[in-house]
């Protein structure tokens, strides 16, 4: 029996009913746990390696993902992990060149000066050919201009070659694509955006269905430390429940956001993945179970998008997205490498009709 995505989220990682206990055990806060005295170590240790509120998490987490998941501190905390523990001098990574900024900071910097080389390749393609390349680290739908590449295809020429591939499921989310299914070797995202939606939680996790990649990065996280805390990681757990439920609002949201700004004349470059007509449209249909809540579109100056986020009542200025709050950042004022009027806006679960009246609302105000 395959269950749907409402049911997998709501029951991903709990443990079997058992009588006198509640549906998801409450956080289990220890640095060391009692040893038996004769035997030692046995499953619970020290916090660094073993917490089992963590481990109901990437139950749950590789449950969906369909893998074997290990969570972070944070998104950068799994990316920055798989990219150290892959990679060696004088090897060439390949990283989108549109992807989230600070992945392509760290290889200009970090990765730079241990004597690795990055190849920046646009999400849309083309795609160079991959020999000599170690690891091939695709982000889809990439964040924050929303290009869409075709992961099974990427990932085909990528294992020809040799490659390893990864995917960044930060913004679809393990509901809106499978990485693993398509045949990446690993996926890594950050947590902290629509997997736990609430704006609370910093997270990241790595998921594998390859052993040895995910004993080497369980050896990696035990011996950097760059893990959650159980409370975050509780929580995490508690927001999944509904996910199905948030995406599904998100994406209602998008689509209206998405038609009014693009029958507006004083509003340019709209992009959403499912709008017919986006140049992601055709692959996110055949590759994507569901498209996320994040509008990319842009207001011509910087100054617009001030005077828009001051005379809107619903969406927060505030970077990050996936959340249940309707969103918006001007990701240049971070250094992205975006237009200076370019703009993020995440959609939260508000009610469709209100959310497109304060847009309209706001936009017509500037
Ligand atoms: C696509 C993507 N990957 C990774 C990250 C990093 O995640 P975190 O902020 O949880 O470290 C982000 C953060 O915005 C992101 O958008």
């Amino acid at each position: 029996m395959t269950y749907g995505d409402g049911t997998r989220v709501v029951h991903a990682g709990l443990p079997a009913p058992e009588p006198d206990q509640p549906f998801l055990p409450g956080p289990v806060f220890a640095a060391p746990y009692h040893l038996d005295p004769q035997a030692g170590p046995g499953r619970n240790g020290y916090g660094r390696p073993d917490n089992p509120t963590r481990r109901a998490l990437e139950d749950a987490i590789g449950e969906l993902e369909g893998g074997e998941a290990l969570a972070f501190a944070s998104g950068q905390a799994a990316i920055t992990g798989l990219l150290l523990a892959t990679l060696r001098a004088g090897d060439t990574v390949a990283l989108p060149s549109d992807g989230y900024f600070t992945v392509r900071a760290f290889a200009e910097g970090t990765l730079r000066d241990l004597g690795v080389r990055a190849v920046l390749v646009p999400t849309a393609g083309p795609y160079p050919a991959f020999e000599g390349v170690r690891l091939v680290l695709l982000e889809t739908p990439a964040n924050p201009g929303l290009d869409v590449c075709d992961i099974r295809a990427v990932a085909a020429a990528a294992h020809a070659a040799g490659a390893l591939v990864a995917v960044d499921n930060t913004t679809a989310t393990p509901l809106g694509q499978r990485p693993l299914e398509l045949g990446a070797d690993v996926v890594v995202a950050s947590g902290t955006k629509a997997l736990t939606g609430h704006s609370d939680v910093l997270l990241g996790y790595v998921a594998t269905a390859d052993p040895d990649l995910l004993a080497r990065m369980t050896t990696w996280r035990a011996q950097t430390g760059g893990i959650p805390g159980a409370f975050d990681a509780w929580l995490a757990h508690r927001s999944l429940a509904t996910l199905d439920l948030r995406l599904s609002r998100q994406s209602t949201n998008a689509r209206a956001v998405a038609e009014l700004l693009a029958g507006r004349p004083d509003v340019t470059g709209v992009r959403w993945p499912g709008l017919p007509g986006d140049p992601s449209y055709a692959l996110a249909r055949a590759q994507m179970g569901r498209i996320p809540g994040v509008v990319s579109f842009d207001l011509g100056s910087a100054e617009r998008v001030g005077a828009f986020l001051t005379a809107s009542r619903l969406v927060f200025a505030a970077t990050s997205f996936g959340g249940v709050h309707t969103s918006a950042d001007r990701r240049a004022q971070w250094g992205d490498d975006t237009a200076p009027g370019f703009v993020r806006l995440s959609c939260g679960i508000e009610d469709t009709d209100d959310l497109v009246a304060d847009l309209t609302a706001a936009l017509d105000a500037t």
